[in-house]
């Protein structure tokens, strides 16, 4: 009810409402409703609800009266009457009323729920909700202040609705879990909540799992935050929740436009100083951090990323520069920097797979180098490679006893005398068939089912030639000569008729390893050769290995050397050609390792995090579909540059390539890496392993009709296109919205331009301009991460575990390279030592198969592709139902694996002692299990 009033001039009004207000990190206001005596003096003037203090818990609109009172400047100007005398015209007065409004606004009382994960204790842990003050918060019930912002802008200002707060007191402790709760009360007129702002008042940073409003006329409202709070002694700044409500740029509710764009400045940062681990920044920076040349100048590593040596970004942590480089970064001792919400060890489980490795390599790795002294000790005997999966290494006594144990229980034992024991367990293929790695034909099948799938090739010219400049690397012509190929297929085919029926395939290891033969030789325990391998597809549809060309370049004074080895009837000749053969495979090893697994999957994928985390705001329907495909990347790859790629790391010490590792993959991104050809199909097409036919499943028809990793895989592919597209057609109805989505676009740039800069001037990147252009995108960014990693990782132990099968390094050249009469008479005399000599030393082969068991685990909680929904995406009925099409054909792949794996046709994936290829079956149990695509890279 308002008082009379006079004439108000609006530039003289100013109101006194008896509600105080505190100013929020927007600077605007809002109203609070108690006022707790433990205040700091700055919110004196605030009052803050909680649950336990408010009587009123209901959803009944209250009516609250506010007295007003207004001080009114008035001024009043006689003027004439024409009935009654009036005073004279010239008196101007002014007067001061004091009136009083009173308001009458109505509101309602919802409720805040606040579920916050207790982290997980452990090897790593060291943050988490920690006792002491913060219990002292808890129990004042100041622990979290949050502030409700409307979606809607007022109608009439135009401006920011007033946010509403109130403090979360701790309510109750479930599994894993602390409730916190607060009532706060909502005007009517607020319009939707958009999102929460939150306060962390403890010291400790909390894992902020989701916060649910209850009791507004639309129902519950969700806030899925899955994020870590910093303290507010660490950084001031409110942190911000939106609903699960996904929206284009353009469709942003107007009192979230604000909001949106800032919070994506904050995850930009600003490019200046270190990151701190609290820190939530996204940024850029090229390999500078692998070296360590402070320690010692033989650790200097060159930057990878520019001109000389093109390269994926990585994430930035703004560590100085070393002092003798000021191009590379310093080492640190510490976990490296990643987004704070990147680094998720704290919430997983125990066996989260990244701490394992982690345990592995700091724990277990040097507790193996002590027990094995001599780097350069090979294995004596076949039967003391077969005691690692029996008697196991004895480690000298960790510093508690039961700790490795404890960390990696798959592969230690504790003897009754209390003596650690590395053990390894036999992998599936050698359970099956302990000759599995001795045969041709499993050399061929593993092309097409086994770890590396990637490389195998169409051959399509004829005769084979190098690429590389022969005043360099001698003359191009192959020593593969036709005599060679006809004779081994005469019976089938002459080279030209094999040639155009599609029946020749190549690993081909020459161009890329070639230049590099003369470094890598100059480092002491390997050697390296580039190298082709044929292989001829046989009327069943497998592939036979024809020949092997090893080549070694002019070099110290020598011409170019290139020798063909084949399969044979003769004992010296079966022995050279198992030599050569152990070279391929390392060849193939280490292409596998560095390029298919690294390089496509883990290396090109953390600029697209980055993009996604800087561009997108968490509103982005794209943000919130790429997600669940981003979800611990980023920390693995921190852990890989610490550890495992590093120089001197555990890659650089068990390769052939040494030293050199890092910047053969760097070589390889330059010469092969191609979006465009990421995409599953457009690889396959790429390699000549299939050609497009409208009439075929999956648009292709495959060259080897039984290529278990291609026929699986595209069934994989094209369920999640089909999501892709059902997801990004909901979003997109129509081209003009890709091309006006500011983010979107500028998402896109970033990848092409500054993620992968130096790939920015390539023809080759899709455009972005349809819904098609983004479903292509994403699919293939989903592949990536899901299937193709799969595909290339989770099989290691299986294939690499028993390392005769896949070594990793080859030490020595073979015989027929300059022997000297003494070798040649040794390895005539002995042969297998020669081969064990060229194979990986102990400490080498030990080191990758613990490494290659922990890559190979799913732990208990992994999260395969399409098992479980986000919740974002179980809001939105279209999405919902899409989702729930794709789970449902991921379970339709489950069987088709199958009963392609029962398939006695199939020869590539069934037979006597062949392990089933079930790489790419969606789901599995935890462990080392040879299938299961989690949605991310994860491991
Ligand atoms: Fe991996």
């Amino acid at each position: 009810m308002l008082n009379p009033q006079v004439h108000q001039s609006k530039s003289a009004q100013t109101l006194f409402l008896h509600k105080p207000f505190i100013h929020g990190s927007a600077g605007s206001s809002f109203p609070v409703w108690s006022r707790p005596s433990f205040l700091p003096e700055k919110y004196r003037s605030i009052k803050a609800t909680s649950s336990s203090s408010s009587s009123d818990n209901s959803n009944t609109p209250t009516t609250t009266t506010k007295t007003t009172t207004t001080t009114t400047r008035i001024t009043t100007t006689a003027i004439p009457n024409p009935i009654t005398p009036t005073p004279p015209p010239t008196t101007t007065t002014t007067t001061t009323i004091v009136t009083t409004e009173v308001v009458t606004k109505k509101f309602i009382s919802v409720k805040a729920t606040l579920t916050v994960t207790l982290t997980v204790g452990g090897f790593l842990s060291n943050l988490g909700l920690n006792r002491g003050l913060d219990d002292i918060t808890d129990l004042l019930g100041q622990s979290l202040l949050l502030e409700l912002v409307s979606a809607e802008l007022h109608p009439e200002t135009g401006e920011e609705k007033e946010k509403v707060a109130g403090y979360a007191h701790r309510s109750r402790r479930q599994e894993g879990e602390i409730i916190y709760e607060t009532d706060i009360k909502v005007p009517v007129d607020f319009g939707e909540i958009g999102a929460i702002l939150v306060e962390n008042e403890h010291h400790k940073e909390m894992f902020l799992k989701e916060i649910v409003v209850d009791g507004l006329p639309c129902g519950s409202v969700h806030h899925s935050c899955n994020s870590w709070i910093h303290s507010k002694y660490d950084n001031p700044e409110k942190r911000v929740f939106f609903t699960n409500k996904s929206y284009l740029p353009s469709q942003t509710p107007s009192g979230l436009v604000r909001l949106r764009e800032e919070e994506l400045l904050t995850l930009r940062g600003n490019g200046q100083g270190e990151r701190k681990s609290f820190e939530r920044i996204y940024d850029y920076d090229v390999y500078n951090d692998l070296g360590d040349p402070d320690k010692n100048l033989r650790l200097q590593r060159p930057v990878l990323g520019g001109k000389e040596f093109p390269h994926p970004r990585r994430c930035r942590t703004g560590r100085p520069p070393c002092d003798i480089d000021p191009l590379s970064e310093k080492r640190s001792r510490k976990h490296w920097y990643v987004p704070r919400d990147e680094a998720f060890s704290e919430v997983k489980q125990l066996t989260f797979s990244a701490k394992t490795l982690y345990s592995v390599m700091h724990a277990l790795v040097p507790s193996l180098e002590m027990a094995i002294a001599d780097t350069n000790l090979g294995f004596k005997y076949f039967t003391a490679i077969d005691s690692l999966f029996h008697e196991g290494i004895h480690l000298p006594p960790f510093k508690e006893q039961g700790v490795l144990k404890a960390l990696l229980p798959r592969l230690v034992n504790v003897m009754a005398t209390g003596d650690d024991v590395l053990r390894f367990v036999p992998p599936e293929t050698m359970n099956r068939d302990k000759f599995f790695w001795f045969r041709d034909e499993e050399f061929g099948r593993q092309t097409l089912a086994g770890l590396n799938p990637y490389s195998i090739k169409l051959v399509t010219e004829w005769p084979l030639k190098s690429e590389l400049d022969p005043a360099i690397y001698g003359p191009p012509e192959s020593a593969i000569t036709n005599e060679i190929i006809e004779r081994e297929i005469g019976g089938f085919a002459t080279i030209t008729e094999a040639i155009r029926e599609k029946k020749l395939f190549i690993l081909d290891y020459h161009d890329l390893f070639l230049p590099y033969v003369s470094k890598v030789r100059k480092l002491e325990g390997t050697t390296l050769y580039g190298s082709r391998t044929l292989f001829f597809l046989t009327p069943e549809g497998t592939l036979r290995p024809l020949v092997i060309e090893l080549t070694r370049p002019p070099m110290d004074g020598k011409p170019q050397w290139k020798q063909v080895f084949q399969p044979a009837w003769n004992s010296t000749d079966v022995w050279l050609w198992r030599l050569a053969k152990a070279h391929v495979l390392a060849h193939d090893s280490g292409y596998h390792q560095l390029v298919s697994h690294w390089l496509r999957t883990h290396c090109a994928t953390e600029p697209y995090i980055i993009a996604t985390n800087r561009q997108l705001s968490v509103m982005h329907p794209i943000y919130r579909l790429l997600h669940p495909h981003f979800r611990y990347t980023m920390e693995i790859n921190s852990l890989a540059r610490d550890s495992l790629i590093n120089a001197d790391g555990i890659i650089e010490t068990s390769f052939s390539p040494g030293k050199y590792s890092l910047e053969l993959c760097s070589i390889a991104y330059g010469k092969e890496w191609r979006f465009d050809q990421e995409a599953l199909p457009a690889d396959l097409i790429r390699r000549g392993m299939a050609v497009e036919d409208p009439t075929a499943p999956h648009g292709l028809r495959l060259t080897i009709e039984d290529y278990p990793f291609a026929n699986d895989g595209l069934l994989l592919w094209d369920a999640i296109k089909q999501w892709v597209t059902d997801y990004v057609n909901h979003y997109y109805p129509d081209s003009i919205l890709v091309q006006t989505d500011e983010e979107l676009q500028a998402w896109w740039t970033e990848i092409k331009t500054v993620g992968h800069a130096d790939k920015k001037d390539e023809p080759w990147w899709p455009e972005l301009n349809t819904p098609e252009d983004l479903m292509g995108i994403i699919t293939t960014m989903v592949w990536v991460a899901s299937g193709h990693h799969a595909a290339v990782n989770f099989g290691q132990y299986a294939y690499g575990g028993y390392f005769p099968n896949r070594p990793t390094v080859a030490r020595t050249n073979v015989p027929t390279e300059d022997p000297s009469e003494e070798d040649w008479k040794n390895f005539i005399k002995k042969p297998e030592s020669a081969l064990l000599q060229c194979f990986p030393s102990q400490i080498q082969a030990t080191r990758i198969m613990a490494v290659l068991d922990i890559l190979s685990n799913h732990s208990p909680d992994e999260e395969y592709i399409g098992e479980k929904m986000e919740q974002a995406w179980a809001e939105e009925p279209v999405i919902k139902a899409a989702f729930e099409r794709f789970k449902g054909r991921l379970l339709a792949l489950e069987g088709s694996i199958d009963d392609r794996n029962a398939n006695s046709e199939l020869k590539n994936r069934h037979g006597a002692g062949v392990l089933p290829y079930e790489l790419l079956k969606p789901f599995s149990q935890p462990g080392v299990t040879g299938k299961g695509v989690p949605y991310s890279i994860s491991i």
